[in-house]
C-alpha cells in the first residue's frame, strides 16, 4: 500500500489520482494533498521549488501532488467540482482570487482563513485590494501566492526583422499591420494553443480595443455587451484570429512556436516567461531579447490585466493540519520568493526580495506597482465560473462559425445571466 501511494504521488501526471487518507508512511509521515494544474514544462517548476521549502520545514509530512493536467485549469477545475460535490475535497486547492474564489465561498467549501492572517500578519504583507479579492463579509478565504500578468504579447525579435516589423506593435492596427506582414514572409504571424488560450485572447483585445475602465465596466451588472465599442473589439479580433496558425494541445506548444522561431506573436500570460526562461530539465532555457521578447498587448500599455493563484483549505480536508502548514509556506516570504522567480510571476507579498525578480519579473513589478488594474477574465478574476463556462462556449463556436454577431450576442446573454 505504502508503494502505491508513493507511486502515485510522484505521478502529478494529470490522472486524477487522489490519496485516499492522509495516509502514514513507513516513517509515520503524513501526506498532504496538493491540487492544482501545474503539472506541464515551466509550470511545475514553481510549484516543486515551493514543495522543497515545505518538506524541509515539515518533516512529519509528504507533499502528495494531485496535480491534474491542463492549462488554466479547465480539466483540473471540472474534477474539483465533482470532489467537492462529494464531500471529499483535496487537503488544499488552487484557486484564482476574484469571481471564481467567491464561488467557492458562496458555495460554503472553503474553511475561513482569517486567525491564520491574524497569526502571521498577512493582512500586512499583502495588497488590500487584493485581500478584498478574496474575502466575503470581512473574512478571508485563501492564501494568495502570486500576481500574474494577462496582457502580455510575446514574440520573436528575429521573426519581425525579417518582416520589416519595427518593434512591438502598440495598438491594434498595428498589430494587424505586422501580422499581415508576417504572414507575407511565410511564418506563423499569431501561435495559438488550445480553446482557452483563444478566450485568453479575446480579453487582452477586449481591454486593447476599450481601455480599462470600459473593460471593467463590463463586468458589472447591467453592462451593455452590445456596445458598438463591443462589436468593433469583436471585429478586430475576429480578424486578428484570421492569422492564428493551427491550433496547438496547449499553451506550452503554441509559446514555443515563437522561441522557435516559427511564428511571430503569441499573447500569453506571464507563466509563458518561467517556460522560456527555466533552464532546459523544466523550461526551454531560451535568451531574453534575443529568442523571445514581450511588450504589453497591443493597446494595452499602461493597464495590468491581472489574476492570482491562491490556495484555500477546503472545509472537511482529511489533513487539516498539513494544509495549514502548507498554507503557511505558500504565505511566507521565503516560499513567495522560491515559487515565483520560477513560475515567471511576482510575488503576492509586499515585502518580497525584489533583487530576485530580474529581466521580465523586473518589468512585472514596476508596472504592478504603476498600472491600472483589470481583471482576467479567462482566469477567474472577473468572472465566476459559470458565467466563464458560457464565454468559453461563445467562443468555442466563434472558431468554427466566425460568426462576430452571433458571438456579440452570445457574450450578451452571458452577461445577462451571470453577472451579479
Ligand atoms: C492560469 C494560472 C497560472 C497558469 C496558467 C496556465 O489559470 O493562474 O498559474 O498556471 O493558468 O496553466
Amino acid at each position: 500500500m505504502v508503494s502505491v501511494l508513493g507511486l502515485a504521488a510522484c505521478g502529478g501526471d494529470g490522472g486524477g489520482q487522489t490519496a485516499q487518507t492522509p495516509a502514514a508512511e513507513g516513517g509515520g509521515k503524513q501526506q498532504v494533498e496538493v491540487f492544482s494544474w501545474w503539472t506541464g514544462p515551466g509550470e511545475a517548476d514553481g510549484l516543486q521549488a515551493m514543495k522543497k521549502i515545505f518538506e524541509e520545514k515539515n518533516p512529519n509530512y509528504t507533499f502528495f501532488d494531485a496535480a491534474v493536467a491542463g492549462g488554466s485549469g479547465d480539466k483540473a477545475k471540472a474534477l474539483l467540482q465533482s470532489k467537492l460535490q462529494a464531500s471529499t475535497p483535496p487537503d488544499t486547492f488552487q484557486g484564482h482570487a476574484g469571481a471564481e474564489l467567491q464561488g467557492y465561498i458562496k458555495a460554503g467549501n472553503l474553511e475561513d482563513l482569517t486567525p491564520l492572517y491574524d497569526e502571521l500578519k498577512l493582512k500586512d504583507v499583502f495588497p488590500e485590494q487584493l485581500v478584498e479579492q478574496i474575502s466575503v463579509d470581512g473574512k478571508i478565504y485563501s492564501v494568495p501566492v502570486n500576481i500574474h500578468r494577462s496582457n502580455v504579447l510575446w514574440f520573436n525579435p528575429a521573426v519581425l526583422k525579417e518582416a520589416g516589423v519595427a518593434g512591438a506593435p502598440k495598438t491594434i492596427e498595428e498589430f494587424v499591420a505586422a501580422l499581415e506582414k508576417v504572414k507575407a514572409k511565410g511564418k506563423i504571424p499569431l501561435s495559438i494553443g488550445s480553446e482557452w488560450t483563444v478566450t485568453h485572447l479575446l480579453e487582452s483585445v477586449l481591454l486593447g480595443t476599450l481601455g480599462a475602465d470600459a473593460y471593467n465596466a463590463l463586468f458589472k451588472p447591467g453592462a451593455d455587451w452590445n456596445s458598438p465599442q463591443v462589436t468593433t473589439a469583436l471585429q478586430s479580433f475576429a480578424k486578428i484570429m484570421e492569422y492564428a496558425g493551427d491550433p496547438q494541445d496547449d499553451w506550452q506548444p503554441a509559446a514555443k512556436q515563437v522561441a522557435d522561431g516559427e511564428a511571430a506573436f503569441n499573447i500569453m500570460g506571464d507563466w509563458a516567461y518561467g517556460y522560456f526562461h527555466n533552464p532546459p530539465e523544466g523550461g526551454l532555457g531560451k535568451t531574453s531579447k534575443t529568442d523571445f521578447d514581450w511588450a504589453p498587448s497591443p493597446g494595452t500599455e499602461g493597464t495590468y490585466l491581472w489574476l492570482s493563484d491562491s490556495f484555500t483549505l477546503p472545509k472537511g480536508a482529511k489533513n487539516r493540519e498539513g494544509a495549514t502548514a502548507w498554507l503557511k509556506v505558500a504565505a511566507s516570504k521565503e516560499g513567495q520568493d522560491a515559487f515565483n522567480p520560477k513560475k515567471g510571476s511576482i510575488p503576492a507579498r509586499k515585502d518580497a526580495d525584489q533583487s530576485l525578480y530580474t529581466d521580465y519579473l523586473a518589468d512585472a513589478l514596476k508596472d504592478w506597482s504603476s498600472n491600472k488594474l483589470a481583471g482576467s477574465i479567462q482566469h477567474g478574476v472577473a468572472v465566476n465560473q459559470p458565467w466563464l463556462a458560457a464565454i468559453n462556449e461563445a467562443v468555442g463556436l466563434f472558431i468554427g462559425t466566425k460568426d462576430v454577431k452571433a458571438l456579440q450576442q452570445a457574450l450578451a446573454d452571458a452577461a445577462t445571466a451571470n453577472a451579479q
